[in-house]
């Protein structure tokens, strides 16, 4: 539907790796690597505690800065809890929101995902939503249900207007940090369905402008074949993501 309405889109989730000094060796990296990419839209996002410092290093760069999540409230005594106006702060302009990884072992619900993406849409941060089942959820046949429900929770009441500010990643719980990526064609199906979802809610011209990203297992060998699918915009990295040399073949064989 449309693919050329939608600039591709590649980001690194650094998950909880990296000191100071090896985030801004990759930073470094990266910048030396990808200076020359105008056609894709690149994003970092480590750990909070070196988002300053890396905001500053890419002052200027084509290279942009995310978080990995944020609580919903503004400021208030929320020990540990860090709110989309310190990311904005900060020097972000994205934030993942929803992973599988905060729904697996730090209770995320599609509730907390919903108050999330309103907090970041107000502090003008491109919310990244992370969508997928789980192994067993794919084995029942009922991934798309899964979806579904993610979905209708997540976005509720948001609006035309701010649906096309949002960037949706589908990661099939399956694939992460396994090596088992899905195949392009398991991935192709499950965006269509996510990419039909938004036509039903939002209508066929929102739905054609909102990026699509697929997560699990990506590598310089596979991005390839997952970027030629229609319904497939982008990719969000982890383990690739952690060296200059495979995150940049990543973003420059996705092109
Ligand atoms: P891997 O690329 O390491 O499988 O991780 C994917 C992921 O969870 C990105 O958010």
């Amino acid at each position: 539907m449309n693919k050329g309405l939608r600039r591709p889109i590649i980001a690194g989730n650094w998950k909880m790796y990296k000191t100071v000094k090896e985030g801004e060796e990759l930073v470094n990296g990266l910048k030396r690597e990808l200076y020359k990419v105008t056609d894709v839209d690149v994003v970092v996002c480590p750990p909070f505690t070196l988002l300053v410092n890396i905001s500053d290093m890419l002052l200027e760069t084509n290279i942009g800065l995310g978080a990995q999540d944020t609580f919903w409230e503004e400021e208030g005594a929320y020990t540990g809890e860090v709110s989309a106006k310190m990311l904005k702060d900060a020097g972000c302009q994205y934030v993942i929101i929803g992973h599988s990884e905060r729904r697996q072992f730090f209770d995320e619900t599609d509730e907390s995902v919903n108050k999330k993406i309103f907090a970041a849409l107000k502090n003008a941060l491109t919310p990244i939503v992370c969508v997928g089942e789980n192994l067993s959820e794919r084995e029942k046949g009922i991934a798309f249900d899964v979806i579904k429900k993610q979905l209708d929770g997540g976005f509720k009441g948001v609006s035309e207007v701010d649906i096309e500010k949002i960037v949706i990643a589908y990661e099939p719980v399956w694939a992460i940090g396994t090596g088992k990526v899905a195949t392009p064609e398991q991935a192709q199906e499950a965006h269509k369905y996510i990419r039909g979802w938004l036509s039903k809610a939002y209508g066929t011209d929102i739905a054609c402008k909102i990026r699509i990203q697929y997560g699990g297992s990506v590598k310089p060998d596979n991005i390839k074949g997952l970027m030629a699918n229609e319904d497939i915009d982008g990719a969000l990295v982890g383990g690739a993501s952690l060296k200059v040399e495979t995150f940049t073949a990543i973003v420059m064989n996705s092109r």
